[in-house]
């Protein structure tokens, strides 16, 4: 799918975004380990959460709709059933990673494989550790899809020092642990997202999260637990919402309220580095949703500064970088963004999709191994005029569409229909703004 994003006025509404998608893939992950039945409301139904569905659904979890809600009907710590066929969890890195850890503590093979941007990511961050617990893997290279792994119902709990702050690895890691006889932690050089632990910890688990001798934040699991089942209302996705806010922000004039979204610690860095660009960003009703902070985004156009994004921001914003990248190129200077080489192992080399795809669009912008330099304007807006090729990447895709409706002159945005892994209904919310995005 084609997706042209023209120059476009002010954007002006009231919106709510699809639920988050990581909270959306424990939510089913952890409703089939559940010692009963657990209700979903708010699901994200999005091309990445169906493949956690449809995976679950092969390894003997009843999954059904009911109403607007989703039913899971657990099996119990250790209860999932070996697959007659593989495990294919097209776009979605969280899912694949989370299942290895799921799967892990199950004496059985499945065999994973997803789609070419999963194939070419590295899941030998995941398996190493599983590999210490007890875990057995085969495939051509260990640290790409597809591969068969063997887990085992006699998982050795670990320490583990993860050398990536990667939620997808702490996650796997405790996920494992939870299916082992003892006590397994994990740490990590800076605090990632912490929905997994969050979560376990409501339904029942022994999870205590602390710091090591060398001051690196720990999460610590006590294995083989009953989880209760649970009632869960999913927050609207701030790397969701992301796109929307950017998009008012970047046009004067623009007023736009974005409901009820998560606004977990974990996850606000971008919405506090626009912050301290100079957006009007306000935050208002704020509540607790089942243990995560949520509140209404409100947003105004605003002139933005370009700064420095120091590496410890990174974690907390990791999928927001493509967009604060465009966000940049409106900015009054330079934007540095540093420490973030997770990038180039994301569903695209992100850094250089950004460098490649800015840089068309007439931004003078460049990527080094780990960072990212983006130089604003000075008041005159981006050409555009380009076609982007969204490389399996819905964040590359958004991204430049949000470009576009901003740019000087129109972008296209090529192989678009990613964009439903994580954000089905965009372009009609986008249009709903008043923005003109349009297929073909
Ligand atoms: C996620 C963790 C992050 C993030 C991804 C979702 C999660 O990945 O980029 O989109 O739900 O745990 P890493 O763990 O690789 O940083």
């Amino acid at each position: 799918m084609r997706l042209t994003a023209y120059p476009s006025g002010p954007l002006r509404g009231t919106v709510a975004v699809p639920g988050d998608k990581s909270i959306s893939h424990r939510a089913l992950l952890l409703g089939a380990l559940a010692s009963g039945t657990s209700t979903i409301r708010g699901l994200l139904e999005g091309e990445d959460v169906r493949a956690t569905w449809q995976a679950l659904g092969k390894l003997g979890v009843p999954i059904e709709r009911a109403g607007d809600a989703v039913v899971v009907h657990g099996v119990g710590v250790g209860g999932l059933r070996a697959p007659d066929d593989v495990l294919d969890l097209g776009n979605a890195g969280t899912g694949v990673r989370l299942l290895m850890g799921v799967l892990a503590g199950h004496g059985f093979a499945a065999t994973l494989t997803g789609d070419a941007s999963l194939r070419r990511r590295p899941m030998g961050r995941v398996l190493r550790p599983l590999q210490q617990m007890g875990v057995r893997v085969s495939g051509q290279d260990g640290d790409r899809l597809p591969l068969t792994m063997t887990g085992s119902d006699q998982l050795m709990p670990i320490a583990y020092a993860s050398p990536v702050a990667s939620a997808q690895v702490k996650s796997a890691v405790l996920l494992a642990g939870l299916h082992a006889m003892g006590v397994t932690e994990v740490s990590e050089p800076s605090p990632s997202r912490d929905h997994t632990e969050t979560m376990l910890a409501a339904m029942g688990a022994v999870i205590q999260r602390g710091y090591d001798a060398a001051g690196r934040p720990t999460v610590a699991i006590t294995g083989q637990p009953e989880l209760r089942p649970f009632e869960l209302d999913v927050p609207g996705d701030p790397s969701s919402a992301a796109f929307p806010l950017a998009a008012a922000l970047l046009q004067p004039g623009s007023e736009v309220v974005i409901r009820q979204i998560g606004m977990n610690p974990t996850r606000t860095g971008l919405i506090e580095v626009l912050q301290l660009m100079g957006a009007d960003i306000a935050l208002e009703n704020a509540a607790n949703l089942a243990g995560e902070a949520v509140a209404d985004l409100v947003v105004r156009g605003s002139a933005l500064r370009g700064i420095e994004v120091p590496p410890e921001m990174a974690p907390s914003m990791i999928d927001e970088y493509p967009i604060l990248a465009v966000a940049a190129a409106f900015a009054e200077g330079t934007t540095l963004m540093q420490g973030i080489g997770e990038l180039r192992v994301k569903e695209s080399d992100r850094l250089q999709a950004m460098a490649d795809g800015l840089t068309a669009a007439g931004v003078r912008a460049a990527a080094g191994p780990d960072w990212l330099r983006v130089e604003g304007g000075r008041g005159v807006r981006p050409q555009g005029g380009n076609v982007v090729d969204a490389q399996h990447d819905h964040r590359i895709a958004m991204s430049f569409a949000v470009l576009g409706l901003n740019a000087a002159a129109p972008i296209t945005v090529d192989g678009a229909e990613t964009i439903a892994t994580s954000f089905p209904g965009f372009v009609e919310l986008m249009q709903l703004l008043g923005a003109r995005v349009e297929a073909g």
